[in-house]
């Protein structure tokens, strides 16, 4: 398997930019793809403030960072961006048109060996494989915040190619984080999907009065050891947000059932949103 060398991460928001830095990091020349120029700069400083802080902190080391920031560059050209790229991490907005449209992009200027793999967390890489050599397409499924998240699931559905799977979890090692190999195109793939398990009896022991939302969290931390509760952490990721993964869940798995608990829709259609509106599950004070 020959070793990545040139990386192409396209979207810089939240994940591609840290994506990116890690790239780097591991030692690739990287490019790091945007649409919105503004956005780049942003979140390249967002970064730089970020490796700033592991420097502080022992975690990187201030030389280490230096050359890892030369061999990273940015680009609003997809075409000159990913033409001598060999591995392209695909990390845009969350929308199966926008991704199947760029990945047609990327299957006429990336070259025709070059792995594609897609940061999404819920849109599986067989969708998005209607390129030449579909064997080349994966998920390669990173945490936020990535450069301390150390998990990474590497996800091949029937279409994914071994020495795809191989050349990810490589990649992932080079990284430091440690690649799990998904087998199956499953919803939420591993930790999504047992989160989203501890949200349901969360809230149907909230919703049949066993306990209140304070009680059921201190159970999670002090009795299982999670940094945070299931109520203070559906507050944390946008309730609005998690009733979006509850309905796409209850379409991909064709299970009505799966869909959002009344609890979760009654938050939502009262506009307490979780953190970011000031109150969901908990109130947090005027914002
Ligand atoms: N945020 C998370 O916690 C998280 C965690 C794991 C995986 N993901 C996945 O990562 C992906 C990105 O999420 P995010 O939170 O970083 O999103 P974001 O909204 O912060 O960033 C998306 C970026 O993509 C850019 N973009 C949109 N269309 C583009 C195109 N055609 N070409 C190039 N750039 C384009 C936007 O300008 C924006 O900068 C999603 O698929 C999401 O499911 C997110």
């Amino acid at each position: 398997m020959a070793e990545v060398t040139r990386v192409a991460v396209v979207g810089a928001g939240a994940m591609g930019s840290q994506i990116a830095m890690l790239a780097a990091l591991a030692g690739c020349e990287t490019t790091v793809v945007d649409i919105d120029e503004q956005r780049i700069d942003a979140a390249l400083a967002k970064v730089r403030e970020s490796v700033a802080r592991s420097i502080e902190r022992g975690r990187l080391d201030a030389e280490q960072v230096e050359a890892a920031l030369s061999r990273l560059s940015s680009s609003t050209d997809l075409a000159s961006a990913v033409e001598d790229a060999d591995f392209v991490i695909e990390a845009i907005v969350e929308d199966l048109d926008a991704k199947r449209a760029l990945f047609a992009q990327l299957g006429a200027f990336a070259p025709a060996n070059a792995i594609l793999a897609t940061n999404s967390s819920s849109i599986v890489s067989s969708r998005l494989a209607d390129v030449p050599s579909p064997g080349r397409v994966c998920n390669m499924h990173f945490f936020n915040p990535a450069l301390v998240m150390q998990l990474v699931e590497v996800v091949g559905g029937t279409h994914t190619s071994q020495a795809t799977v191989d050349s990810a979890v490589r990649l992932a090692e080079r990284m430091g984080k440690t690649p799990v190999v998904v087998k199956q195109e499953v919803f939420g793939f591993i930790a999504n999907r047992i989160v989203g398990a501890i949200f349901d009896e969360a809230i149907a022991l909230l919703e049949a009065g066993v306990a209140t939302a304070e009680e059921i969290d201190t159970a999670v931390t002090k009795g299982l050891g999670h940094p945070v509760g299931p109520f203070a952490l559906l507050d944390m990721t946008g309730i609005d947000v998690n009733v979006g993964i509850k309905k796409l869940e209850a379409q991909e798995t064709q299970d009505a059932s799966r869909g959002p608990s009344q609890t979760l829709l009654d938050l939502e259609a009262a506009g307490r949103l979780g953190k970011k509106s000031g109150r969901g599950f908990y109130e947090y004070g005027a914002r």
